[in-house]
Formats: structure tokens, sequence, C-alpha cells
């Protein structure tokens, strides 16, 4: 997506070996009409494949998903990472692992959300070694509804996540892929959408 690359370029900043920052439009301060134009893109990508449900993970990935649920005219439903008191019946539960902050946290979402007849598509800010989205698609299929694909908005190749997914026969859709950092300066290989 080609706008997606410019915003990137212009405003994000690589911090360290492996890590983009884009606070200024996606992780912090979110810019809507950008998000507008992702959840369009997903949209043309996924409209004619049933799609009953787009699912997330809190935080960064509640903007891109409810603006591509938007566009599909389907609910969206986040993950939650700690659970709250309301959360009484049925919930659905998964161990993630992150590398980056090194901690294993329980994700969970009540499961009256999900159902057996759901398509579900998942969509994420970042992939970066797959976890994130290996927990949801644990969560999605206790649930007994597929996982149609899995979208996401900035994917940096170099990192597992990808191959990892592939290797479990899921289908990944990138706006955007990194295939390196190179002194600081973002590299982008071919996108699927
Ligand atoms: P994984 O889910 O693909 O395995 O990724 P990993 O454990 O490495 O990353 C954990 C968190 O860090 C995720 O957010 C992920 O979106 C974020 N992340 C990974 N790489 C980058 C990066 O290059 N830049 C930024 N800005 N974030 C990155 P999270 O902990 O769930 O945070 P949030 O969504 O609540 O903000």
């Amino acid at each position: 997506m080609k706008l997606l690359e410019e915003r990137i370029l212009k405003d994000g900043h690589v911090l360290g070996e492996n890590i983009l920052k884009v606070d200024s439009f996606l992780t912090h301060q979110v810019d809507a009409n950008l998000m507008r134009e992702i959840g369009k893109a997903f949209a043309t990508y996924f409209k004619t494949t049933g799609i009953t449900k787009v699912v997330t993970i809190e935080a960064s990935g509640i903007a891109p998903a409810i603006y591509t649920a938007e566009a599909l005219e389907v609910p969206m439903v986040f993950a939650k990472k700690s659970k709250n008191i309301t959360m009484t019946e049925g919930i659905l539960t998964a161990e993630v692992y992150s590398f980056t902050k090194q901690v294993t946290s329980t994700i969970s979402i009540a499961g009256k959300f999900l159902n057996r007849q759901d398509k579900v598509l998942i969509i994420d800010d970042f992939l970066a070694n797959g976890k994130a989205a290996k927990g949801l698609i644990e969560i999605i299929e206790q649930s007994g509804a597929s996982v149609e694909a899995i979208g996401i908005v900035i994917e940096k190749s170099f990192q597992e996540g990808r191959k990892l997914l592939e290797e479990d026969k899921r289908k990944v859709v990138s706006l955007t892929r990194i295939q390196k950092f190179e002194n600081r300066k973002i590299v982008f290989m071919e996108a699927d959408a």
C-alpha cells in the first residue's frame, strides 16, 4: 500500500536493530484518515471471502481492525490482555509470549462473540515473531470458528512471524513488508495488497 509506505518513510523511526517506531500515526497517536484507507484496502482484498468477523488484540491492533470491520460491514472483536470483572462466562484464552517484552501473558475473548459459523479475518498492526497471531488463532479455533487469513499493517519480513504462520498453512496478507533496516533506513519489499 503506497500511501502507507510513504507515511512510514516520512514519520517512522528505526530504533536499534529491529524496531520501527510509528507512534505518531499508528501505535499511540492514530491517524484516522490513514486507518480508514487501511480498512478499505483490507476490505477490497477480502470482500468476496465471506468474512463475518474481524478479530484483533488490544491495543494497537484496534484502530486498523475497526476500520476494516466498518468497511466489511461486520463486527470487530478484540482480545483482552487482562481479564476484567465483567468477563464472567465462557472465556476463551491463550498464552502469548512477547519477545519484545520478554513476558508471557494470557489473552482472552468471551466465547459468546465467536461461533462455529464465523469466518474470521485477524488484523494486527505488526507482524514480528508471530506469537500474537498464533495466540489469536488458538482462541478463535477453540470457539469452532475458522480463520480465513491474517491481515497485517506492517510486516517485518526479516523476523520469523510470516514463516511460522505459513508453515502452519495460514494465509498472510500484509499491506507493507519491510525486508530490512539498512543503516537505519527502511527497505521495503513487494507487499501483498
Ligand atoms: P509478535 O506478536 O509478532 O510475536 O511480536 P513480538 O512479541 O515481537 O511483539 C510484541 C509487541 O511488540 C506487540 O505489541 C507488537 O505489535 C509490537 N511490535 C513488534 N515489533 C514492533 C516494531 O517494530 N515496532 C513497534 N512499534 N511495535 C512492535 P503489543 O505488546 O501487543 O503492544 P500494543 O499493541 O499493546 O501496543
